[in-house]
């Protein structure tokens, strides 16, 4: 369905890196549900894997079940990314994705112009080395640009192809704007039209299936990567793909589908990080599942202190018999306490008829280096 150099994928739609959250038990939770092939893991150190750092390691944990995955690098020294990229083939790693930082950065800081082509250039080698070693996809992903007077990601696409990498993934925002701001279609369209061959994937903002079809139509782009939706809505991917395939809509999940979903997150975190740091890992994760829930505050203000899986079950059970006053015989929510829909920033235009109180616009980004997403 869409080809990243010789990496055939059944999905156009990927999996976005977010440190501290794309871990093996997420990535398997979403491939559980479906709609999505490739998948991302958090950023990784090229130098720490080159040692063997035990951090490191553990960020590139994967399993049978966590394939086609990609391993996103972070590096300057074009030996390093090279020798930590081999190290990822020699695993069995299906392609390596580069975290480019943004090409005039430098240029920004001194405030000098010139500067600019020789960071590409540098970039483009360091993405030679790679490719010409490898016999693995390279991809990169970056933003527009730093600010909106330096849109450079159109023309660092075009040194980037000519190096060799087999796909682009965009984040429709500048440096500048950090995750403030909308996500632009149209930066998104002029770097999907700089690219000559090779596919572009957008990204940013999308929450919902909707958005995805929306982005892809008015950029052009190949397919989009989703983040934060996913970690909103693992069953976004599953949704997206039936929409895009048929036109139509898919319910959103049940509470209890959701609560299954959770639950199973819960137990691979177990599995892959041990009870006792597992389930304090969890504690950031099910604020997330329960943003879904409706009414949910007694069920946050005992997750986040969770230490076992046997208090999981029994937190469960007593917000189940909390929530049930909120819901119809079903076991849905009555209308009144349902959560407010979603709607990306490029689409908020369109949502304007509806009072700001009953959309939702933005999912929070949690605390950590935006320098280098
Ligand atoms: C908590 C968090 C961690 C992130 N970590 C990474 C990362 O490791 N590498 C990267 O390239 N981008 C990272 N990003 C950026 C996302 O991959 C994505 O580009 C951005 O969040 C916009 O997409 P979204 O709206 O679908 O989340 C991170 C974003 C967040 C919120």
């Amino acid at each position: 369905m869409i080809r990243f150099g010789s990496l055939e994928l059944k999905s156009n739609l990927f999996l976005s890196p977010l440190a501290g959250y794309t871990n093996l038990p997420f990535r398997l939770v979403v491939r559980e549900i479906g709609g999505v092939d490739l998948c991302t893991t958090d950023l990784v150190n090229a130098r720490s894997l080159i040692e063997r750092n035990r951090k490191a390691l553990k960020l590139i944990e994967t399993n049978a079940q966590d394939r086609p995955l990609a391993v996103q690098l972070f590096g300057s020294v074009p030996e390093e990314m090279r020798d930590a990229a081999l190290y990822l083939e020699s695993l069995g790693v299906s392609s390596v994705d580069i975290n480019m930082g943004c090409p005039v950065k430098k240029v920004c800081r001194v405030g000098g112009g010139s500067a600019m082509m020789t960071e590409l250039d540098r970039t483009a080698h360091l993405v030679r080395t790679m490719v010409h070693a490898l016999r693995i996809p390279v991809t990169a992903k970056m933003r527009l640009g730093w600010d909106d007077e330096n849109l450079t990601a159109p023309e660092l696409v075009r040194a980037l192809e000519d190096a060799g990498v087999a796909a682009v993934f965009i984040h429709g925002r500048t440096r500048e704007q950090g995750f403030s701001g909308g996500v632009s279609l149209e930066g998104i369209r002029r770097v999907v039209a700089a690219a000559r061959n090779i596919p572009v994937i957008g990204n940013g903002d999308v929450t919902t299936p909707e958005a995805a079809r929306v982005m892809m139509e008015t950029t052009g782009c190949a397919g989009v990567s989703v983040g934060r939706g996913a970690f909103y809505d693992p069953w976004i991917f599953v949704r997206t793909r039936h929409h895009l395939d048929t036109g139509e809509l898919l319910p959103e999940p049940s509470f209890a589908e959701r609560v299954r979903i959770m639950t199973r997150h819960l137990d691979r975190m177990v599995e892959v990080f041990g009870e006792e740091l597992g389930c304090v890992m969890f504690r950031k994760v099910a604020p997330w599942y329960s943003k879904c829930f409706g009414p949910a505050s007694g069920f946050n203000k005992r997750v986040v202190h969770l230490r076992s899986r046997a208090e999981f079950d029994e937190l469960l059970a007593e917000y189940q018999r909390w929530r049930a006053p909120f819901c119809d015989e079903t076991g849905e929510l009555l209308p009144r306490y349902r959560p407010a829909p979603m709607v990306p920033s490029f689409l908020q235009a369109d949502a304007e008829d509806e009072p700001a109180s009953v959309r939702r616009t933005a999912i929070p980004v949690p605390r950590g280096p935006v320098e280098v997403w």
